[in-house]
C-alpha cells in the first residue's frame, strides 16, 4: 500500500466452520417464489440485509433458482479468481447471443472470447487514448454548442446521446458516427430493447421485441458490412477498433469474418456505452449536490488550464479531483449492480460449500457500502480516494465497479477519460441546477441509472472558457 495512505480496513469476525457447511439462508423466503418479491422491489436493500444478517456468504432463492451472494474484498478475491470451469460467465450471459451474434463473445469458449477481445487492446493504448481524449472533448463541445445559452435537459437522455456519439466514433469508426442519425441509432436502440427480463430467461422466445431485436441485428450487420467493404475498396485504414479487427488473425492464422467483427464491435459497444452514460449522469448529479467539492473541481480546472491549452489526455490525467469524484460516483452508484456466474463445479469458501447449479453473485452496490471498508459509506466523499485515506488502495477488490479477474472491464481507463472529458467541458461552459429532487435508482433496467425524468436547468457561465 502507498506509504502516504493511512486508512486501515477493519474486518468483521469470520466464523470458523467445519468444511462442507451450508451457506446460511436469508430470512423471509416464500414457498415457490423464494425472495422474489423483496428482490423485485429493491434488490440492493434485500442483498444488504443478507450481508448484515449473515456476513460474507448468504443464500437466497428467486423462483426456482438458488443464488449465493459473495460480499467483501476477500470474498471478491475468491470469486474473481475462480477458474471458468467452476464459476462460469458464459452460462449466465446467453441472453446476449442474439444481440452480439453467433461465433463471438458468450457464444464461444472463454478462451476464444478472450482472444477476440484481446485483438482490441492495441486500439486502447496511450496513443489511441490521446486521440480519444480529443474526440471526447470535440463531441462534448459540439453537444454543448447545441444546448445554447440556457434551458432544461433530461440528463440521462442527454448523456445517452452524447456517449453514443463518442462510442461510435472512438470505438467503432468515424463512418458509424456519420450514420448515427441515418439509421444506426435507431437500430442500436432496438437492439437495446432486446435486453429485458424475458430475454434474460428465454432469449429465443418469438416476441415482438425479440423479432425487432433480430431485425436490428441484421440492420447493424448491413451497416458495418458496407463500411468494411468500402474500406477494402478504397484502401482506407483508419486507426480504430473496426480496422484493428479487420487486420486481426486468430492464433491458427484465420482472419475474422465480417459477422464476427460486427459481433465483437457490438459486444464492446453494449458493454461500454450505456454504462458510461449512466455513470456520467450519476457523477453530474452527485457533483450538483456537493457544491463545495464542485468549487474545488472548478478551481482545479482553472489551475490546470491556466496556460489556455485545449483539453487533452495529459491534462485530463492531471485532473485528480475530478477523477476522485467519478470514482466516488462509481462507488455509490455502480452502473452494474450485480455480476453473476453459474457454479459448474461445487466450491468451498471458508468452510462453506456451494453446490453446482447455484448462481453466484457479487454486488458492487452492496460491497461499496460496507462500513468496515469505506468510512461513512453513504456519504459522497471523493477525498476518500486521496492520501491520506486512499480507501480503495487497501484491497485490489475494495472497489469493483469495473469487475475483476478474467472478465475485468477492458474499458475502465477509456470510461474514466470519457467521463472526465464530458464534465470538464460541461462545467466549463454551464452552471447547472437540479430541477427535480435527487433521483432514486431505477432497478428495472439492466444498467442502473436514476429514475426518469431527471431534469437539470442550465445557464451559460459568464466567465470566459478556461481552455481553447
Ligand atoms: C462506466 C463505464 C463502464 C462500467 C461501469 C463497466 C463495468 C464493467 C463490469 C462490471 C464488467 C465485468 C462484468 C462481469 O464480470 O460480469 C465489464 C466488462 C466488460 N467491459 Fe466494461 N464498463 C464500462 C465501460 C466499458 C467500456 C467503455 C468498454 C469498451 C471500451 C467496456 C468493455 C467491456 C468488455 C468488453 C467487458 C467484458 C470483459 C470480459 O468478459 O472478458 N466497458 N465492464
Amino acid at each position: 500500500m502507498d506509504r502516504q495512505c493511512t486508512w486501515q480496513p477493519g474486518r468483521p469476525a469470520q466464523p470458523s466452520l467445519p468444511a462442507g457447511a451450508a451457506v446460511p439462508e436469508l430470512a423471509g423466503g416464500w414457498p415457490l417464489i423464494g425472495h422474489l418479491p423483496g428482490f423485485q422491489k429493491d434488490p440492493i436493500s434485500m442483498l444488504s440485509r443478507g450481508w448484515r444478517e449473515q456476513g460474507e456468504l448468504v443464500q437466497f432463492r428467486l423462483g426456482p433458482r438458488e443464488f449465493v451472494l459473495f460480499t467483501g474484498p476477500e470474498a471478491h478475491d475468491f470469486y474473481f479468481g475462480a477458474p471458468e470451469e467452476q464459476l462460469n460467465a458464459k452460462a449466465v450471459y446467453q441472453f446476449t447471443v442474439p444481440i452480439f451474434g453467433r461465433g463471438v463473445a458468450y457464444d464461444v469458449s472463454p478462451e476464444l472470447m478472450a482472444e477476440q477481445l484481446g485483438f482490441l487492446f492495441p486500439a486502447l493504448r496511450a496513443a489511441a487514448m490521446r486521440r480519444f481524449a480529443r474526440i471526447m472533448s470535440e463531441e462534448t463541445t459540439q453537444f454543448a454548442d447545441a444546448l445554447g445559452e440556457n434551458g432544461q435537459v433530461d440528463l440521462p437522455q442527454a448523456m445517452n446521446e452524447l456517449t453514443v456519439n463518442i462510442a461510435s466514433r472512438c470505438l467503432i469508426g468515424q463512418e458509424v458516427r456519420d450514420q448515427v442519425d441515418a439509421g444506426f441509432a435507431e437500430a442500436y436502440h432496438d437492439l437495446q430493447k432486446g435486453i429485458n427480463t424475458l430475454g434474460f430467461f428465454l432469449p429465443k422466445l418469438p416476441t415482438a421485441a425479440h423479432r425487432s431485436r433480430d431485425r436490428a441485428r441484421r440492420r447493424v450487420a448491413r451497416i458495418f458490412g458496407r463500411i468494411m467493404a468500402d474500406r477494402r475498396l478504397s484502401g482506407a485504414r483508419p486507426d480504430d477498433f473496426m480496422q484493428a479487427l479487420m487486420h486481426a488473425q486468430y492464433s491458427d492464422g484465420r482472419a475474422l469474418s465480417d459477422d464476427e467483427i460486427t459481433g465483437i464491435l457490438l459486444t464492446v459497444l453494449f458493454a461500454g456505452q450505456h454504462t458510461s452514460a449512466v455513470l456520467a449522469t450519476w457523477t453530474g448529479l452527485e457533483l450538483l449536490r456537493a457544491p463545495s467539492y464542485l468549487a474545488r473541481i472548478r478551481q482545479e480546472l482553472q489551475d490546470i488550464y491556466r496556460d489556455g491549452e485545449a483539453v487533452s489526455f495529459e491534462k485530463l490525467n492531471q485532473q485528480v479531483r475530478l477523477e476522485h469524484a467519478v470514482r466516488e460516483s462509481e462507488r455509490l452508484h455502480p452502473p452494474l449492480i450485480m455480476l453473476i456466474r453459474k457454479v459448474l463445479k461445487p466450491l468451498q469458501y471458508r468452510g462453506y460449500a456451494v453446490p453446482a447449479g447455484t448462481m453466484a453473485m457479487v454486488s458492487p452496490a452492496v460491497s461499496h457500502r460496507l462500513p468496515h471498508v469505506f468510512a461513512d459509506p453513504g456519504r459522497f466523499s471523493p477525498d476518500r480516494f486521496a492520501p491520506p485515506a486512499c480507501e480503495d488502495k487497501q484491497h485490489r477488490y475494495a472497489l469493483i465497479g469495473f469487475g475483476g479477474g478474467k472478465h475485468q472491464c477492458m474499458g475502465k481507463h477509456f470510461a474514466y477519460l470519457q467521463l472526465k472529458a464530458i464534465w470538464t467541458v460541461l462545467l466549463d461552459r454551464f452552471d447547472f441546477e437540479l430541477d427535480t429532487g435527487f433521483p432514486a435508482p431505477n432497478y428495472g433496467s439492466w444498467v442502473t441509472g436514476p429514475v426518469t425524468p431527471c431534469r437539470l436547468r442550465y445557464r451559460r457561465r459568464s466567465q470566459e472558457s478556461v481552455f481553447q
